[in-house]
């Protein structure tokens, strides 16, 4: 069976995975002990008021003279404030509330998910942790932000508490604030991963040289301007061939410096960097090689926690899992996935580098069920394009469809109906925009795979649409729905954030030009709205119950319709 015919069927159960997860602490910031009304001095007696001791040191219980005798009543020394003395609030008692202290260090010490704290022992920030768990913190750095306990945010944009005031601000004697610490979980603040990846124009023959040439024109023809970010090294990079400690070895004229040598290059360009390999023995480029000698020992099997350490060591911040060994030796897919994402996760606790984890077994074992919680994002069909092929609409679709799995989708957890073959050949302006319009309805991961440097005009304009990308990127993360199907004439939408929002795509897979009509009860919207045609990047005014418009045979129309 050839590349194409084994891979299409094999695309009948993919999977994915991305590490993330991560515990959840919260902290609610005991008042510091202490302080109460600290008094001074012995009883006064003849009526002199007693005013208690001079100070309160850092809140050590004064025994001041509770009542005067003679005299009136003693005031026992104003309150404590808290006392210079005070510190993280650990040993402070003076005062009301005592908060944070001025040594709370939020997190400082914590890496990697360990208990890190607003606080740790600062009793204003009780022990508000940002990734209390290792899995929660692994990739995130918990109790980044908090500040003097108030909130830690967990998390894969966190780094270990360096921003954690802990209580600086806090003297004692203010209210105490532990606040809640959220622990991470990782990348779920990411909308769906932009960038390029390697395979659908250069397959098996990159090189050092080529990654770096596209890296190059990555970012002089404007997409990272526009939002991407990963440049990803497909299939290819590695031949199967490890030293004697199992460590992978790569071809020194291919890649010379190694692999650590690009992802530098790509850090140097302000971009981040993917890497690939299979979950079973061999990989792709064993059972089906497209571009070198075929591949033996190109697969992870038996070795993930080292090659995913070593991907981390090196400077990855995504990699793609594929499944040709897996499928091959009959693997679990969701027992194999599961294992890497818990390797990529004692990676990232070791490196303190997330990494995005992406599954790629083409849909087998429905990945929407189970690789949501263990990744990123997940292949939900076989290949769009097979490497030298021509960009194929009939590809493009069923694609879109084997990925409306909305239920599965949250923010930082996609499906993936796989890499865009936008500027490729085959496709015109047209088919170019149908196709990133069915990828930014569904809230799919963009991944260009045309060749950069020699991207066309148009092509750059499909790719960086910024209404497009919006719609993509759009913070809520649901995906679009098919809400009308006339005989192929549909209508799919898509809730935006913002109010009364929705992005409408009217899709026509009819063999002849019609008119496609949005109806604005069918989108969730009352009788008036106003319309924006999206490639058009015109205002259509305000229309009342619907709007309809003359779409051309497999070709589509892209909306933003904000009800009243
Ligand atoms: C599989 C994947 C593709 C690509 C190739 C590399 O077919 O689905 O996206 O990674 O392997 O061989």
């Amino acid at each position: 069976m050839n590349r194409a015919a084994s891979l299409w069927i094999a695309a009948l159960a993919p999977a994915v995975l991305l590490g993330c997860g991560g515990g959840e602490g919260s902290s609610t910031g005991s008042s510091a002990a202490g302080g109460d009304i600290t008094g001074g001095g012995a009883p006064s007696t003849g009526g002199v008021p007693n005013t208690g001791g001079s100070k309160a040191a850092g809140g050590t219980t004064n025994a001041g003279g509770l009542s005067a005798t003679g005299g009136a009543l003693d005031t026992g020394g104003a309150k404590s404030t808290g006392g210079s003395l005070a510190m993280g609030g650990k040993t402070s008692t003076g005062g009301v509330p005592n908060t944070g202290g001025s040594k709370a260090a939020g997190g400082t010490t914590s890496a990697g998910g360990l208990p890190s704290g607003g606080g740790a022992s600062d009793t204003g920030g009780a022990r508000s942790t940002g990734g209390s768990s290792p899995s929660g913190g692994t990739s995130s750095n918990g109790g980044a932000a908090s500040t003097g306990g108030s909130k830690a945010n967990g998390g894969a944009t966190s780094t270990g508490g360096s921003k954690s005031n802990g209580g600086t601000t806090s003297a004692g004697g203010a209210a105490s604030s532990g606040g809640s610490g959220v622990g991470g979980t990782t990348m779920d603040s990411s909308g769906p991963p932009m960038g390029w990846a390697s395979w659908n124009s250069f397959a098996g023959t990159i090189t050092y040289n080529i990654i770096k040439a596209q890296a190059d024109a990555f970012v002089s023809s404007g997409l990272k301007a526009a939002g991407y970010q990963f440049v990803n090294i497909d299939e290819g990079w590695w031949q199967g061939t490890r030293d004697s400690s199992g460590n992978i070895t790569t071809i020194a004229s291919d890649w010379p410096g190694g692999m650590q040598a690009i992802a530098d290059y790509i850090h140097g360009l302000g971009l981040k960097a993917g890497i690939y390999t299979d979950a079973g023995k061999d990989g792709c480029g064993y059972y089906y090689p497209t571009g070198r000698p075929a591949a033996p020992g190109s697969g992870s099997e038996g070795h993930y926690d080292q090659d995913f350490l070593q991907f981390s060591k090196w400077g990855f911040d995504f990699v793609k899992v594929d499944w040709c060994g897996g499928n091959s030796e009959g693997l679990d897919s969701k027992t194999a996935y599961t294992a890497i994402s818990n390797s990529i996760q004692k990676a990232t606790a070791q490196t303190g580098r997330p990494m995005v984890f992406s599954v790629c077994n083409w849909g087998n074992q429905s990945p929407w069920n189970w690789a949501p919680s263990i990744s990123t994002m997940w292949r939900t069909s076989g290949d769009i394009i097979y490497y030298g092929g021509t960009a194929d609409m009939n590809r493009v679709l069923p694609n879109f469809d084997s990925a409306l799995h909305p239920t599965a989708q949250s923010l930082g957890h996609y499906n993936d109906p796989d890499m865009l073959i936008v500027g490729m050949k085959g496709f015109s302006l047209a088919q170019n925009r149908t196709h990133m319009a069915l990828w930014a309805i569904s809230g799919a991961p963009l991944l260009a795979g045309n060749n950069l440097e020699s991207m066309s005009a148009d092509t750059k304009s499909v790719l960086t649409n910024s209404d497009v990308l919006a719609i993509d990127q759009d913070p809520l993360a649901k995906q679009g729905t098919k809400v009308a199907d006339t005989s192929g004439l549909q209508v799919y939408s898509r809730v935006l954030s913002g109010t009364n929002r929705r992005a409408v795509l009217l899709l026509n897979r009819t063999t002849s030009a019609a008119t496609i009509t949005a109806r604005f009860a069918d989108i969730g919207l009352g009788a008036t709205a106003t319309v924006r045609d999206v490639w058009a990047g015109t205002d259509l005014g305000s229309k009342t119950t619907s709007y309809a418009v003359s779409v051309p045979t497999y070709d589509s129309v892209l909306l933003i319709v904000t009800g009243a």
